[in-house]
């Protein structure tokens, strides 16, 4: 059996995409980024953030830097970010109007900076098996959060076992006393209607426990599975 990938190996995956005709079938279109963040707003009100209060949040590994657009439009004072210039070119591109940086996740760390974090699909997440790394990955993350900021996390499992074990992961944040609370998980597909569904927010926390048992079943059956992307969010315990 090969080797599982590590951080070391598949960090940088992504340098190919970001050259190629087929770059926009690896990160969220205009359209979906609009209603994944109305989810996202949702959820970081629920969490006590309110972002007309221009918010300071940077996306890593933002690919076309549409989910920080959808963000900035409402009202938190978005930064996106790639770990290369290609990055860069493809946000300057297609969101001339975001700030842009270089940032690397696998290094990430500035103390106590950011309301928001926002790390959606990174492969360092959902393709590598290694947890130490991910996890000290997720330690720097936290320790640049601001007291009350929120770091959202939302990744796939399809690679599973050659992916975060966000269960532990979380588990070990919520023992974590910088952390005072980790909500999640949440389907993003579910995510993407809550704000539309005729069953409102209430109703959301069993509609996504149905869809998580719906989901778990079929992936007993099924070969290839289907990709749960689910976001948790991690809020820093204020000071
Ligand atoms: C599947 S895309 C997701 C893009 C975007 N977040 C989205 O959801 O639309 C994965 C992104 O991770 C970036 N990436 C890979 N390794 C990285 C690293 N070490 N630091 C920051 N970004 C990285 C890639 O350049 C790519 O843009």
């Amino acid at each position: 059996m090969a080797d599982a990938p590590k951080l070391e190996d598949t960090a940088r995956w992504g340098r190919a995409w970001q050259a190629s005709d087929d770059w926009s079938s690896h990160t969220v279109s205009r359209a979906q980024a609009e209603q994944i963040a109305a989810g996202y707003a949702m959820l970081l009100r629920a969490l006590g953030q309110r972002s007309g209060q221009g918010l300071a949040g940077i996306g890593i590994g933002s690919g076309a830097g549409h989910l920080e657009a959808a963000l900035g439009a409402r009202n938190y004072a978005m930064t996106a970010s790639e770990w290369n210039e290609d990055g860069l070119h493809l946000i300057e591109g297609q969101n001339p109007q975001l700030e842009r940086r270089i940032a690397d996740l696998t290094t990430f760390h500035e103390p106590s900076t950011w309301n928001l974090i926002v790390c959606r699909e990174l492969y360092p997440f959902t393709r590598t098996n290694d947890y130490g790394g991910q996890s000290a990955i997720l330690s720097r993350l936290v320790d640049s959060l601001r007291p009350g900021g929120v770091l959202l996390l939302s990744g796939s499992d399809v690679s599973r076992p050659n992916c975060l074990d966000y269960r532990r992961a979380m588990r070990e944040l919520a023992a974590d006393r910088r952390v005072d609370r980790v909500a999640g998980p949440v389907l993003e597909p579910l995510l993407k209607r809550i704000p539309r569904s005729p069953f409102g927010t209430t109703a959301y926390p069993l509609q996504n426990m149905v869809a998580e048992l719906a989901l778990g079943l079929l992936n007993r059956v099924r070969r290839p599975r289907i990709a749960g992307i689910r976001l948790y969010a991690i809020r820093r315990a204020a000071a």
